[in-house]
């Protein structure tokens, strides 16, 4: 079976690293590792490739920085003669970026099957760019491998025929439980003994200049009860340069460049609370117990309210600030870690794929390891 991966921004690296590995223990597969190039800063893609032990990608379509529809058509443009070329069985797709809808596309469109890792979330808001891309993946994809069991209700609604559907569990996960012992906060310069962490870098909330002002502010305020570490993401420092929003440096609330995956995850598991408006850091929050205020309307990740840490502040900075003092007042919001979130979650998508595959190529119908425990054998 020869597997192509397309791969493009940070949050895919996390997802990729646990699949390729567990297929590289399966004989008889080959892998072909394309990223789209979608982001390029060392700290945004390079430092990840080698904290994840990710080999080098074979091909690099170098499509860069754009509007969404120039980044999404260059990964077409570029992505196409390259399947044409390398004939893949399957191509596998993570997440919800702009690098995943423009893949999946082209492959739809050359007829070549598709699996979408982390299929089926909804966040029910079209306003974000992520939620189209998640819509139009799933509408595509030939395999669905959900991450919570929320999401086949999802696709079932939207019309996707349950056979392609896969509970398999979150492969995010599987890459924190394996690295979780090696996070190390070694390179960092003195990390207060308590502190906030912060990350931010949706359009809702650093695309509009008075909300990323009230944002600022809040974590002003924040900072004088409770130091406030803020990786910043290079479209957030672009938007604080371009409105010369001035950030009072107290050194209560620190700004920092963005932080490498061992890093980010050492402080992550000793933090009092992560404050951010990102989808993976929400999972990983719930994982590790750490209370988890997202500072969005929604999410796409309800089972991380439901049975997890996070709770949705909504763009309330009141309700920011008395979650925080909740937290402090050590009445943080209990959770559990919910259902096949075991750091397995990838070895069952090689079962998948491998049962998928003797399908295809023998013409007969093989039952889907899943198929005989029902799509919820963790629940
Ligand atoms: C993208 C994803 C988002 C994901 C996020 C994680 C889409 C629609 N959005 O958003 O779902 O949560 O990645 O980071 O695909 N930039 C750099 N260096 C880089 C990459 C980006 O400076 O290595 C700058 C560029 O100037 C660009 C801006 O950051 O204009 C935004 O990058 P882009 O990839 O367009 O979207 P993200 O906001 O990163």
């Amino acid at each position: 079976m020869n597997v192509l991966h397309v791969v493009g921004a940070r949050p895919n690296f996390m997802k990729v690293a646990p699949v390729m590995a567990a297929l590289s223990r399966q004989a008889g597969v080959s892998q072909i590792l394309v990223h789209t190039g979608q982001h390029y800063d060392v700290n945004m893609s390079e430092v990840f490739f080698a904290q994840l032990g990710l080999p080098m990608p074979d091909i690099n379509l170098e499509v860069g920085s754009g509007s969404h529809a120039e980044q999404t058509a260059k990964v077409m443009t570029r992505l196409e003669p390259v399947i044409l070329e390398r004939k893949p069985d399957i191509v596998l797709v993570y997440g919800d970026v702009n690098s995943t809808l423009a893949a999946a596309l082209v492959c739809a469109k050359l007829a070549v099957p598709t699996a979408h890792v982390e299929a089926g979330l909804r966040s029910f808001d079209r306003g974000m760019p992520e939620e189209i891309n998640r819509l139009l993946t799933d509408q595509i994809a030939d395999l669905l491998f959900t991450p919570s069991a929320d999401a086949e209700g999802n696709l079932l609604r939207e019309g996707v025929p349950a056979e392609k559907i896969h509970f398999v569990g979150n492969v995010m996960i599987d890459t924190l439980v394996q690295l979780l012992a090696r996070a190390s906060r070694a390179g960092l310069a003195s990390v207060p003994r308590t502190y906030a962490l912060v990350t931010l870098h949706r359009p809702s909330n650093v695309d509009d200049p008075a909300m990323l002002r009230r944002i600022i502010e809040a974590l002003e305020t924040i900072s004088r009860e409770l130091p406030v570490l803020f990786p910043l993401h290079p479209r957030t420092r672009q938007r604080l340069d371009e409105w010369r929003i001035e950030v009072s440096l107290n050194g209560q609330l620190r700004l920092l460049e963005p932080l490498g995956y061992l890093e980010f995850l050492a402080l992550q598991r000793e933090a009092t609370v992560v404050i951010t408006d990102s989808g993976g850091i929400q999972e990983e929050c719930t994982y590790l117990g750490i209370p988890c205020l997202t500072l969005r309307e929604n999410t796409e990740r309800p089972v991380t309210v439901t049975m997890g840490t996070n709770v949705v502040v909504g763009r309330d900075m009141k309700r920011l600030q008395a979650e925080v003092d909740r937290i402090l007042a050590g009445k943080a919001k209990p959770g559990t870690v919910p259902p096949l979130w075991d750091g397995k979650a990838s070895e069952r998508i090689v079962d998948l794929l491998v049962a998928w595959h003797q399908s295809r190529t023998s013409g007969q119908k093989v039952s889907f390891p899943t198929d005989s425990t029902s799509s919820h054998p963790g629940s």
